[in-house]
């Protein structure tokens, strides 16, 4: 018997506990142990609810309770999580989570409390929801040196930019409409600013280069700032808008960033569409491999979550190698980094397309029939410190959107 405590009896806490439920018949099998839930820990009380029985206000309840073999930690955010997730390791006791923000910031330090403990700590949940990532770069993309990581990290976002291009609709209107919907929390700054990708891409690039990157260093843009005309363009270029989050070999040196992006039709990433994720991933030996799925919500996250408690029973006192050292990637300037922009600038094409063409060179005209007033382009590659001296000669532009080569 394995007995597990669920730290917070929130979305992901009750999904956590419902697919224990479910399946407890298949997940005891394929664990080679029955798993139980002697804890529920959360501040609230659910009166009526068979959690009731399970329910404790009191960590120490947890921590001092040498049966607990695997805490799962489903509260979100940095305290008390990385309080809970520490003392729990120093315990002995494994931790599996889906708290990308704890990982991305102290992911490093806990792996080692539980390497040096020959236990385990597992975030599956943290990256893509129930999209299988962490595991596949652990474990089953090992003779590959992974170049690329590319990823719509983020459902939220996705859902926003899918039905902006979808339906011609401004951000604010649609952003209203997911919060209605519970697609977008009420204070959705971590996503649209694109934070929440950041800390994702942080985490996955650090486990596929086998170097800690810190998130704090990723350059990151969020969708706050596309527009209607934008999904109107790149609908007219048989291309969609995603918030991509990118880590990425150039030379023999790393990027990371998380950006807007224009996305052709030939990339698997151009119809993820809605709350949808996907993880397009390139290795020198394998090639281009994507993972796609739910990306988020209750039941995708929680299955994630359970499936990495069965390997903790799987492993109990045997500590699954990651490959993420404390050694930290040197990432490149950002300014180093090449990609074509989509510009669209005051004016039209016959008139100051030349002046366009003087300060860019060669670029591509994009023209659509109901934007009046402007006319857009798409320039070759350049760097984006060449596109900034460049795009400084020409106050007449509105916006620019990275393209993906
Ligand atoms: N807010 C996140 C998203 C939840 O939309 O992807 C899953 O991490």
């Amino acid at each position: 018997m394995i007995n597990i405590a669920v730290l917070g009896y929130g979305t992901v806490g009750s999904g956590v506990v419902e697919v224990i439920n479910t399946n407890h018949e298949s997940i005891n099998k394929k664990a080679g142990e029955e798993i139980r839930i002697k804890y529920v820990l959360d501040l609230r009380d659910f009166p009526g609810d068979p959690v009731e029985k399970v329910l404790v206000h009191d960590y120490e309840t947890i921590i001092n309770d040498p049966d607990v073999q695997v805490v799962v930690e489903v509260m979100g955010g940095v305290e008390p999580a990385y309080t809970f997730t520490k003392r729990a390791l120093e315990a002995g006791k494994c931790v599996c989570t889906s708290n990308k923000e704890l990982v991305a910031r102290h992911g490093l330090e806990l792996l080692e409390i539980a390497k040096e403990k020959e236990i385990n700590y597992l975030f599956e949940a943290s990256c893509g929801g129930g999209i299988p990532i962490i595991r596949p770069l652990n474990s089953s993309l090992t003779a590959d040196e992974i170049d690329e990581i590319s990823g719509i990290l983020n459902g939220t976002t996705n859902y926003i930019l899918s039905k902006m291009q979808a339906e011609n609709a401004d951000f604010e209107e649609v952003l209203k409409e997911a919060q209605q919907k519970g697609y977008a929390e009420r204070n959705p700054e971590a996503d649209v600013e694109g934070y929440d990708a950041c800390r994702k891409i942080a985490i996955l690039s650090s486990l596929a280069y086998g170097c800690h990157v810190n998130y704090e260093d990723i350059y990151t843009e969020g969708i706050t700032k596309i527009t209607v005309e934008d999904v109107k363009y790149a609908s007219a270029m048989d291309m969609s808008i995603k918030l991509l989050a990118t880590s990425k070999k150039a030379g023999d040196r790393f990027y990371a960033m998380v950006s807007p992006v224009l996305v052709g039709k030939d990339s698997p990433l151009y119809s993820v569409n809605d709350v949808f994720n996907a993880i397009f991933v390139h290795g020198n030996v394998l090639g281009d491999a994507m993972f796609y799925g739910s990306g988020a919500g209750k039941l995708p996250t929680a299955s994630a979550v359970v499936a990495d408690v069965v390997d903790c029973a799987k492993h109990l006192h045997r500590n699954i190698m990651m490959n993420w050292s404390s050694k930290k990637l040197d990432l490149m300037d950002i300014k180093e980094v090449v990609h074509p922009f989509f510009v669209r600038m005051k004016g039209n094409a016959a008139s100051d397309g030349a002046a366009a063409e003087e300060v860019f060179g060669k670029v591509k005209m994009i023209s659509i029939p109901d934007t009046e007033g402007e006319f857009a382009f798409i320039t070759e590659p350049m760097s984006e410190s060449s596109y900034g001296e460049k795009a400084e000669k020409l106050p007449q532009i509105i916006t620019r959107i990275r393209v993906r080569a």
